[in-house]
C-alpha cells in the first residue's frame, strides 16, 4: 500500500504530499486496504477455521467513529476499556450484543452504562467488581454474560509498560486457590450472571508465541479444576491480543503462528475431556491497525549542532505521539517528496514540544532537508491519535482515511477553540 511514483510517496493510492496540502499537517492517515487485509487474514486463518470464534478489535489502539464503523461492517466485534469507547462505539451504531468490557477498575457509571446497553460481555477483573456487576443487574433487572480474567504468571517480552501478564499485576485474578475459585463459585451461581469463561491477556508488541502458549497451559488447567470441583466446563476463552508487527526491523508474523498453537493446546483438552470446543476469543489492536496509519509532519527549523547533531524539526511532536518518549519506540520515516533522492544525511527527527525528550526518530537517514519536506512517519496507526494529548495546548491532529485512491476526513483537526472549550474563567478570577 506504501509506494513512491516520481520521486513522491503514496499510501492506498493518495499521493500524500497532496493530503498534506489538503488536509494540512500534522496529519495521520490511515489505509481502510490495510486494515482490511488484516480483517481478511483474521477471517481466513482464524474465524473461518474455528467455529464460534470472535475478533474483538481493541478499541484502545484506535477509537474512533469511522473506525467503529469498519470494524462493524467486518462483522466483528469490538473490546472497549472505558465509559468514553463505549460510548464512541454505541455513538457509531456498534451493536451492543458485539461489544466486549474490559479494563481494570471500571467505574460504577461504566457499568451501569455498559448494562444498561445491554454489552455482550463484561471481561470481570476482580472479586470486587464481580459484586458490583450482580448488584447491578439485580438492581436493573438485567442479565449479563461474563468471563473472569486471570493474570496466568508469565512473562512476556515486551517494554516493562506493556507486559500485562505477570502475577505482579494490577489486572485480573491471581491464579490463587482462595481468590479465583471462590470467585468462579459465586459467577456460576449469580443469578444475574452468565458466567461463561475465562480471559487472558499477557502484554502488547509480542513477537515469540511461547508466553501464549504457556498463559493457556494456564488457562487451560484452570478451566480443568472447575470442571473438577464444580463439574462444569466452561464454554468460551479469550486470549487477548498482542501480536506484534513491524515498526523497524521486527518481523511481523502472521496471526497463526500465535493462533495454531494455542487452538491446538485446546482442542486437545477439551477432545481429551469429550466437551464441545469452546468459542475463542481474541483482541487484537495494534495488529490491526499500527501499520495502517502514518502520520506527515512539515518540517520547520533546520539546526546543526556542529560535530554532534542535526535536529530536522517538524510541526507535532510528542503531542501527536507519545510513543518514542515514553517506551522509547523507533519508528521509520521518510521525506514524502523526496524519495527518490540518496539518504545522505543521518539527522535526529524532532517535535515542536519543549521537552528535549520530543523526538520522533533519532539517528536517522534522510535525504538533505529544506524547511517544507514532508515528514512521514510510518506505523503510527496503533496508541499514536489514542494517546494523544493537548500538551503545550497543541491541537490534536485530524485523521483522514484513504482508500485506493480516495481520501475522506475521520476527525477534523483541533481549532485553538476547541482546546478551551471545556474551560472556565472561575468567577472570582472576573
Ligand atoms: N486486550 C487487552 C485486555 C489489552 O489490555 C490490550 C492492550 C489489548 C487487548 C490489545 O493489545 P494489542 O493487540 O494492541 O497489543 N500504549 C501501548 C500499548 C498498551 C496496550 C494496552 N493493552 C503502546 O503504545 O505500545
Amino acid at each position: 500500500m506504501v509506494e513512491t511514483k516520481q520521486g513522491t510517496l503514496f499510501f492506498d493510492g493518495c499521493d500524500v504530499t497532496e493530503l498534506a496540502r489538503k488536509y494540512g499537517t500534522p496529519l495521520y492517515v490511515y489505509s481502510e486496504s490495510v486494515i482490511e487485509s488484516h480483517f481478511e487474514e483474521l477471517r481466513r486463518d482464524f474465524l473461518d477455521r474455528w467455529p464460534g470464534s470472535r475478533v474483538a478489535y481493541a478499541a484502545k489502539a484506535f477509537c474512533t467513529l469511522g473506525m467503529c464503523r469498519l470494524v462493524r461492517r467486518a462483522g466483528l466485534c469490538i473490546d472497549v476499556v472505558s465509559g468514553g469507547e463505549l460510548h464512541t462505539a454505541l455513538a457509531a451504531g456498534f451493536p451492543p450484543e458485539r461489544i466486549e468490557f474490559n479494563g481494570n477498575n471500571k467505574l460504577p457509571q461504566e457499568l451501569e452504562l455498559a448494562i444498561s446497553a445491554g454489552v455482550g460481555r463484561i471481561i470481570v477483573d476482580g472479586a470486587g467488581e464481580l459484586e458490583r456487576i450482580e448488584r447491578l443487574c439485580a438492581a436493573m433487572d438485567r442479565r449479563v454474560a461474563v468471563l473472569l480474567r486471570i493474570t496466568p504468571g508469565v512473562k512476556a517480552d515486551s517494554h516493562d509498560y506493556i507486559v500485562t501478564g505477570k502475577k505482579d499485576s494490577k489486572f485480573g485474578f491471581p491464579l490463587d486457590e482462595d481468590v479465583l475459585y471462590p470467585a468462579v463459585k459465586r459467577a456460576m451461581d449469580a443469578p444475574h450472571v452468565d458466567f461463561l469463561g475465562f480471559h487472558f491477556h499477557i502484554g502488547s508488541q509480542l513477537f515469540d508465541r511461547v508466553p501464549y502458549i504457556q498463559a493457556t497451559e494456564a488457562m487451560l488447567d484452570v478451566v480443568g479444576q472447575v470442571r473438577e470441583r464444580f463439574g462444569v466446563t466452561v464454554s468460551e476463552l479469550n486470549l487477548g491480543g498482542g501480536f506484534g508487527i513491524t515498526y523497524t526491523d521486527e518481523e511481523r508474523k502472521p496471526f497463526r503462528y500465535y493462533l495454531d498453537p494455542m487452538l491446538e493446546r485446546i482442542s486437545a483438552r477439551f477432545d481429551q475431556w469429550k466437551e464441545p470446543r469452546p468459542a475463542v476469543v481474541i483482541e487484537p489492536g495494534r495488529s490491526i491497525v499500527g501499520d495502517a496509519g502514518m502520520t506527515l509532519y512539515t518540517v520547520g527549523e533546520i539546526k546543526e549542532i556542529k560535530g554532534v547533531r542535526k535536529y530536522v524539526c517538524v510541526d507535532g511532536g510528542m503531542s501527536d505521539n507519545i510513543r518514542p518518549a515514553l517506551y522509547q519506540a523507533v519508528y521509520r520515516g521518510v521525506l514524502a517528496n523526496k524519495m527518490d533522492a540518496e539518504d545522505r544525511e543521518q539527522v535526529t527527527v524532532c517535535g515542536k514540544c519543549c521537552e528535549a525528550g520530543d523526538i520522533l526518530v533519532r539517528d536517522i537517514s534522510l535525504p538533505p532537508a529544506e524547511r517544507g519536506d514532508i515528514f512521514a512517519q510510518f506505523c503510527t496507526g496503533a496508541y499514536g491519535y489514542a494517546m494523544a494529548s493537548n500538551y503545550n495546548n497543541n491541537p490534536v491532529p485530524a485523521v483522514v482515511l484513504v482508500s485506493r485512491g480516495r481520501d475522506e476526513l475521520m476527525v477534523r483537526r483541533q481549532s485553538y477553540d476547541d482546546i478551551i472549550r471545556c474551560q472556565l474563567i472561575p468567577r472570582s478570577l472576573d
